[in-house]
């Protein structure tokens, strides 16, 4: 069984690189032929753990190979996963021109039977239209069937996501859909659960969206622990306990961000509002998501009190630990708002710099890129955390305390305890623990 993944953006990439390690020969193709080139040269270009060895792995076992010819990769594949982009628009519902696009391409290309299934994180209903345009533009009686199979996949442990999942949702409406897409995942049998497709569709949005809610719902707590005297780390902890609860995604902080949980939960809203339902709970919960940047740099005022001229070391910039990724990270709108305020920044990450500075170029006495978490401390006057990259947990407070000029460090992530830092003379603020 040959399977052609279309697009490698991340989920495009990971997928194809997952099932050819399932034993499966894959193509990757993607419109974006210079892409497609830098691939085959080896050049993954995103970063995330473990997935240059993966492809460049299953590429010499000459199990995965990546093509630009789509139309090709089409005729050649037996089951073809739609991972194309479906960003968000102003109205925040997705925009599905490229599933149309690609959808067309495959009725061109469809000289004999093909299960097309969607990747990419859709609105419910989608299959459908992916179902109609292909039956509208093929030109032959050939047969095909849609599936939907969303991907869980979290950035900085998509390799380990994909090949130790928790669940393979496949939604279809075929015994023939339904045999090849669990044959493809022959291997992980025991997570395969089979549901109809708008089930499949809508797991995935419900799914991101409740874990965004699960996060604002604690950074509304964490509000009140900062103006109380309880400790929102040990309150999440106490929650947690309750397996009815749990005690994952209850981390407070300065919001959630990534290519996911914004769009999806304002696509849900969108889906939600368009079928008549009341969704102000889940716009609720990006209302305070939204609101955490205020939240944050109102704390670094009550610090600092006038940001204007003020050197301010920031430290991680990426939306979470272990990915370059800055989309839609909290990042990105708190320098904002801290260069609206006439701050002097000096910026340092790992991994996300580059893409940073996509967005904020470097700029004299106004932003700087450092290459290291200490240079970016130098002659600071107050050093704030927007991602809890373990490098930063792990550092020599004592050698920042030298650099500063003022010991004041504002933490959106909780990564100190806060008798580390106020021991050594640190005014330490951190979000839920006073
Ligand atoms: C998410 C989903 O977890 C994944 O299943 C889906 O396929 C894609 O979207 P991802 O965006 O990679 O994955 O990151 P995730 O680890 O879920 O974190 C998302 C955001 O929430 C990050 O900005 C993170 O910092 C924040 N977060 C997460 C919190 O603020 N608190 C938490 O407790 C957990």
């Amino acid at each position: 069984m040959k399977i052609a993944v279309i697009g490698t953006g991340y989920v495009g990439l990971v997928t194809a690189a997952g099932l050819a390690e399932l034993g499966h020969p894959v193509m990757g193709t993607d419109k974006d032929r210079e892409k497609i080139g830098r691939i085959s040269r080896g050049v993954v270009p995103i970063y995330e753990p473990g997935l240059d060895e993966l492809i460049a792995g299953n590429v010499r076992k000459k199990r995965l190979s990546f093509s630009p010819d789509l139309n090709a990769v089409i005729q050649e594949a037996d089951v073809i996963f739609v991972c194309v982009g479906t960003p968000q628009r102003v109205d925040g519902s997705a925009d599905m021109s490229q599933i149309e696009e690609v959808s067309r391409m495959i009725a061109d290309n469809l000289n004999r039977y093909k299960l097309v299934v969607e990747k990419s994180t859709v609105p419910v209903k989608t299959s459908y239209w992916i179902k109609r345009t292909i039956g509208l533009y093929k030109k032959t009686e050939t047969d095909f069937d849609i599936a939907s199979n969303p991907e869980f996949l979290r950035e900085g442990s998509a390799v380990s996501d994909f090949l130790h999942p928790d669940r393979i949702i496949v939604g279809v409406e075929t015994e023939r859909g339904r045999d090849l897409l669990c044959d493809i995942y022959a291997k992980l049998r025991d997570r395969v659960v089979v549901t109809n497709i708008d089930t499949a569709e809508l797991i995935k949005h419900a799914s991101n969206s409740f874990l965004a809610m699960k996060i604002s719902y604690i950074n509304l707590i964490s509000d009140i622990c900062d103006k109380t005297d309880a400790n929102v780390e040990q309150v999440a902890e106490g929650m947690g306990l309750d397996p009815r609860i749990g005690s994952r995604f209850l981390k407070a902080g300065i919001g959630y961000g990534g290519s996911c949980f914004p769009k999806d939960i304002k696509a849900l809203v969108k889906i939600g509002e368009d079928l008549g339902v009341d969704m102000s709970l889940l716009k609720d919960a990006d209302r305070v998501n939204f609101d955490r940047i205020r939240v944050f740099v109102d704390k670094i005022k009550q610090a600092l009190w006038i940001l204007k001229d003020k050197r301010i070391a920031i430290l991680g910039l990426a939306f979470k630990p272990e990915t370059d990724d800055i989309r839609e990270a909290p990042s990105i709108s708190i320098i904002r708002e801290l260069l609206r305020e006439g701050a002097r920044l000096r910026l340092y990450d790992p991994k996300a710099m580059e893409n940073m500075k996509e967005i904020y170029p470097e700029e004299p006495d106004r932003l700087e890129y450092c290459d290291s978490p200490y240079r970016a401390t130098e002659e600071a006057n107050a050093l704030i955390i927007l991602t809890e990259w373990e490098e930063f947990a792990g550092l020599e407070l004592e050698r920042v305390k030298k650099a500063m000029s003022n010991l004041i460090i504002v933490d959106g992530r909780n990564v100190f305890d806060p008798a580390v830092p106020r021991q050594l003379g640190f005014e330490y603020y951190s979000i839920g623990r006073k």
